[in-house]
């Protein structure tokens, strides 16, 4: 269908609203010394536009509320249970669906049944919260990106793809260690960047070969399938549902995270074919997170993201879903702000080490511009670079890959007029940006030290 207006319009009006507090830039100064210039410690309702997360974020529709009226809290088989079940399954027809409150609580079941000391698990980029749980069970966890990925003004259509010669060299020398072979897609910790079929397809060609099982995290599959539908030949025709079930085709499990793409507050599940394998991961769900008809979830939350997923992979939604982080986007380029291009789906990415180049990587530039942001405007993202991935489980600490402030968009919440006052923001605090100084941390937890970490100013 041509359009004939260009504007893309929000395909919902607004049903409920939620009051801001408008804060000063002095007020917020306290806060952020008082936060120990963390900004997971502040009070959210310190902060104007929150930015840190796309997860569980988002407005839910007026048919998820009505469908949480419907959750049934029956301890097992309850009928909320098998509307999940089938709604998950319409997509990702595994045999095996494992309800879970979290993302990170199916990694933490997968990784605890089958990684461990000397095992190796290769992933295009791991999500934080999977390196760390590979890591706590002793395995390595190693990040296989195509070299264009970690360039951040590099244009690729798929920046998000595994380097597919360097996965089939480590299945050479160590098939053996590699209990699974992990895509993310879309490429969270890389970008919000997507992976193509192209390469699904060819990743599933190399595990066939080794005989070594392959898994999505597939928190943002609608929105890496939109992107596939825009940019890989012959999908422009096919619907986000169908392109979503090809990609799964080739997988033999996933994970997922129901806080991101399926468009609820809270949820995931573990999902597979392997019977073996579902059985003892089972046995690990009914331990930490609740029996195998609701793990850690109430039956309401079960309709919200049967309904979440309805909602998902349509196409109008998914259009103006990815238009808007690329307006942000587009705008912060042309204002001559440093992002990774392209844009990602669901987050835009400033490049605080080209920003703040007078500050060095061991002083967190990224950190130093997620701080300024906020005293500046209120703006809440986060620092995903050396504070976040520097720290390495032998103790040393080394410079990232990159240097980035994420700012994710949750879904259906923030308006255009929110975002150009962001555009605003970014660009009066980059035009200053040689007056920021680094950080140095002066207390920090053994793992995941981004989330508690405290901070002050070199
Ligand atoms: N995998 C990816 C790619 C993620 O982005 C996340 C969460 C998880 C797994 C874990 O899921 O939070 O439900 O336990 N990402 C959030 C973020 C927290 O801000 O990017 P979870």
């Amino acid at each position: 269908m041509t359009q004939r207006f260009k504007t893309i319009i929000e395909p919902f009006r607004i049903h409920s609203v939620e009051p801001l507090r408008m804060t000063t830039e002095d007020e917020r100064g306290g806060k952020i010394r008082d936060a120990g210039y963390n900004l997971f410690a502040l009070r959210a309702e310190d902060v104007l536009i929150d930015l840190l997360t796309d997860s569980g974020t988002g407005a839910m529709s007026r048919d998820q509320w009505a469908a949480i009226q419907h959750g049934d809290e029956s301890y097992a088989g309850s009928p909320s249970w098998f509307r999940f079940l089938e709604a998950v399954q319409e997509l990702f027809p595994f045999r095996h669906v494992i309800p879970t409150h979290q993302g990170r609580a199916a990694e933490r079941i997968l990784f605890s049944v089958i990684a461990g000391p000397g095992k190796v698990i290769p992933n295009n980029t791991h999500f934080d919260t999977t390196r760390a749980n590979i890591e706590a069970t002793g395995a390595e966890a190693m990040d296989l990106l195509i070299p264009e990925g970690r360039e951040p003004r590099t244009m690729h259509p798929f920046k998000g793809n595994m380097d597919v010669g360097a996965l089939e060299q480590l299945l050479a020398e160590r098939a053996g260690d590699v209990p699974v072979v992990f895509v993310t897609v879309t490429n969270n910790s890389g970008g919000g960047q997507p992976v193509s079929i192209a390469n699904v397809r060819a990743v599933r060609a190399i595990c066939d070969r080794f005989h070594v099982p392959f898994f999505l995290d597939a928190c943002r599959f609608a929105e890496n399938a939109w992107f596939i539908r825009m940019r890989e030949p012959g999908y422009a025709d096919k619907s986000v549902a169908d392109i979503v079930r090809e990609m799964v085709s080739y997988a033999d499990g996933m994970t997922m995270s129901a806080k991101k793409d399926p468009l609820a507050n809270i949820g995931g599940w573990l999902a597979m074919n392997d019977d073996a394998l579902a059985e003892r991961c089972r046995n690990m769900l009914i331990l930490t997170e609740g029996f195998p008809t609701y793990g850690g979830l109430a039956g309401r939350d079960l309709e919200a993201i049967a309904q979440g997923l309805h909602e998902a992979v349509e196409h109008d939604y998914l259009r103006y879903r990815i238009r808007s982080t690329e307006y942000l986007a587009d705008a912060l380029d042309r204002a001559g702000v440093p992002i990774v291009k392209p844009a990602g789906g669901h987050a835009v990415y400033l490049d605080a080490r080209a920003l703040l180049p007078h500050v060095p990587p061991l002083q967190y530039p990224g950190q130093s511009l997620a701080i300024a942001l906020y005293e500046a405007g209120g703006i809440r993202g986060v620092e995903i670079g050396t504070v976040m991935f520097g720290r390495y489980p032998d103790g040393s600490e080394m410079p990232a890959p990159m240097d980035l402030v994420r700012l994710a968009i949750p879904r259906r919440t923030y308006t255009q007029s929110h975002i150009d006052y962001v555009i605003e923001v970014v660009t009066a605090v980059a035009a200053n940006a040689r007056e920021l100084r680094g950080y140095r941390i002066v207390d920090e937890p053994p793992q995941l030290r981004h989330f508690t970490a405290r901070f002050a100013p070199c």
